[in-house]
């Protein structure tokens, strides 16, 4: 089996190349080492797949998600997270590849009190959402043997490309070691969700699961000011941690207040995989 892993290079990318290393993985980006292919050219994306690699199994983990940046650029944002993996699933289809598809929470609004499930209806607040929610149509019509992965709030060892390098934990535990106040918001509620998890349950979807949208984060939920607790507790670091509210920031896009997804599909096939946040966590914080 050829698996092609577009956004390779990046913070999930690179846990779900790590995943496939039985098998033979052919991994592309737009820029660097590896295969490139921006995923905005439809010709580019036909040539890699159907001239070039021909492979079984394509998961996309490419993406624009700077959240400000895809506001000041719609455009470029819908080309890349929408556009593109229309481009994908017309190729895979002609490919006869099964296409897995990464999409985020951030299709959701506001207004939820309980964990979002697949076909709850989507109403994304920011040019991000609208895009990926865009992506997951186009996928979904152009290739019928598809599996749409949303998650929410990753972290893991490889930087995220689109936020400059440091994850959420690395971030904390920085600002912690300066001895600065570590301000945090307690009314964003998440599941912070470890790639190296997500990439091992992208895998078991990939191979096993009924075409269709599933969500992937690990379980339970916690705002990011409880994650951060967590983090210094697991750590044993100190830290000067303060409780803050997103209404004392002038945050240039709007965030869902309450995006936990409840993996529900997955579960359904016996197929829901996903460990704990907190084991999640501390799992990473031993290596
Ligand atoms: N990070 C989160 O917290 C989060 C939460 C929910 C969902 N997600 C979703 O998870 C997926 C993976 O995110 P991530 O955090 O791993 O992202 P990341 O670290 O920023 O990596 C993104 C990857 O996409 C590639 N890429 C960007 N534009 C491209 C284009 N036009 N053509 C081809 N490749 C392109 C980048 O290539 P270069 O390295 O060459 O630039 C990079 O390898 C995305 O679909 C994202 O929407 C992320």
């Amino acid at each position: 089996m050829q698996v092609l892993v577009i956004g390779a290079n990046g913070q999930l990318g690179t846990a779900i190349c790590d995943v496939f290393d039985d098998v033979h993985v052919l991994r592309a980006d737009l820029d660097g080492e590896n295969h490139l292919v921006d995923i905005s050219q439809e010709e580019q994306v036909f040539r890699l797949i159907l001239d070039e690699l021909k492979p079984d199994l394509v998961i996309n983990a490419a993406a624009a998600h700077s959240l400000p940046q895809c506001e000041k650029h719609p455009a470029h944002s819908f080309a890349v997270n929408a556009s593109g993996p229309g481009f994908l699933a017309t190729a895979c289809k002609h490919a006869g590849a099964r296409l897995v598809h990464i999409s985020t929470d951030y299709v959701f609004g506001d207004g939820a009190t309980r964990p979002y499930v697949e076909e709850d209806l989507p109403a994304p607040l920011s040019v991000y959402g609208a895009s990926k929610l865009a992506g997951e149509h186009l996928v979904a019509a152009h290739c019928r043997d598809h599996v749409i992965i949303r998650t929410a709030a990753l972290y893991g060892p490889a930087p995220c490309r689109a936020k400059g390098g440091l994850n959420f934990v690395d971030t904390m535990l920085r600002q912690a070691e300066e001895g600065a106040e570590v301000r945090v918001v307690d009314d964003e509620i998440t599941t912070p969700t470890l790639t190296l998890a997500l990439a091992r349950q992208v895998r078991v979807l990939a191979e096993k699961a009924e075409p269709g949208v599933y969500h992937a984060t690990c379980q339970g939920e916690c705002s990011w000011h409880a994650f951060a607790e967590a983090i210094f507790e697991e750590a044993g670091v100190e830290a000067n941690l303060i409780r803050v509210s997103c209404k004392q920031f002038q945050l240039p896009v709007r965030r869902p207040s309450y995006s936990v997804l409840d993996n529900v599909h997955a579960r359904a096939q016996g197929l829901d995989e996903m460990p704990p946040w907190r084991d999640a966590l501390r799992t990473f914080l031993v290596k």
